[in-house]
């Protein structure tokens, strides 16, 4: 009898410790990358959680292990979780466009910050190049799928190409010190996503076999 009780408090704790482990890490420890593809949706409502800083490299390290051109790596990337930053940097651009109607679309009632309302971004830069955009591309996607297996909501921006080229934001862009030749491409949104959106529509007639 003794010893059944021992066993069960063993299992409890040990059911305990995983139903823990799993809401501090807020991620699917099973998630296939089927699932994560399924599950990814662009979000734009984040919580005031910051990004553990872990979870933000090992992001980015899922992004350089996408595949490239004859291997050539061609990107760079840059991590900004500092909110100071971050909100200086909106500071500039809604002060540069002000009056102008640009910024309206995303200046809802839980507007935050121009980066879809994040707590962190990755910038990601390239040189021009035959196969750049698929290079970039592809590493966007790593991060977004990694992304969403440890819980995280992501969101790729392109509107940094325009907001970066407002007068005060070459400030923000130069902090970045992307080297030489690399261009900024686009950038990711990552947080603790605050919004469930539904999936957008997908046209599957865009596939199509070919037959002999
Ligand atoms: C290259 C690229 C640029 C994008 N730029 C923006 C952007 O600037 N702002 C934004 O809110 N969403 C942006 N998105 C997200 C798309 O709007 C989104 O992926 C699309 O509507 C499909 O929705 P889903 O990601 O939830 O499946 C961008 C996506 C891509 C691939």
């Amino acid at each position: 009898m003794k010893r059944l009780v021992s066993v069960l408090v063993a299992l409890v704790a040990m059911a305990l410790l995983i139903w823990i482990g799993v809401g501090v890490n807020n991620s699917s420890k099973d998630m296939s990358v089927i699932e994560a593809i399924e599950a990814r949706r662009s979000v734009r409502a984040y919580k005031d959680r910051p990004v553990e800083r872990e979870k933000l490299q090992l992001l980015a390290e899922c992004g350089v292990k996408a595949p490239s051109a004859m291997n050539n790596q061609e990107w760079e990337i840059r991590i900004v979780d500092s909110k100071k930053w971050i909100d200086e940097c909106t500071a500039t651009y809604l002060k540069a466009v002000e009056g102008s109607g640009k910024a309206n679309y995303m200046l809802t009632p839980t507007f935050k910050n121009i980066f879809r309302n994040a707590p962190a971004v990755i910038f990601v830069a390239a040189p021009e190049g035959e196969y750049s955009d698929v290079n970039v591309g592809l590493l966007g996607e790593n991060i977004m799928l990694a992304a969403t297996e440890l819980g995280l909501g992501t969101c790729c921006l392109g509107s940094v190409l325009f907001m970066f080229a407002e007068p005060g934001m070459e400030k923000y862009a130069a902090s970045l010190g992307f080297s030489e030749g690399y261009n900024m491409r686009y950038a990711i949104a990552v947080g603790y996503p605050d919004e469930s959106p539904e999936a957008k529509p997908r046209d599957l007639g865009k596939i199509k076999f070919v037959e002999e």
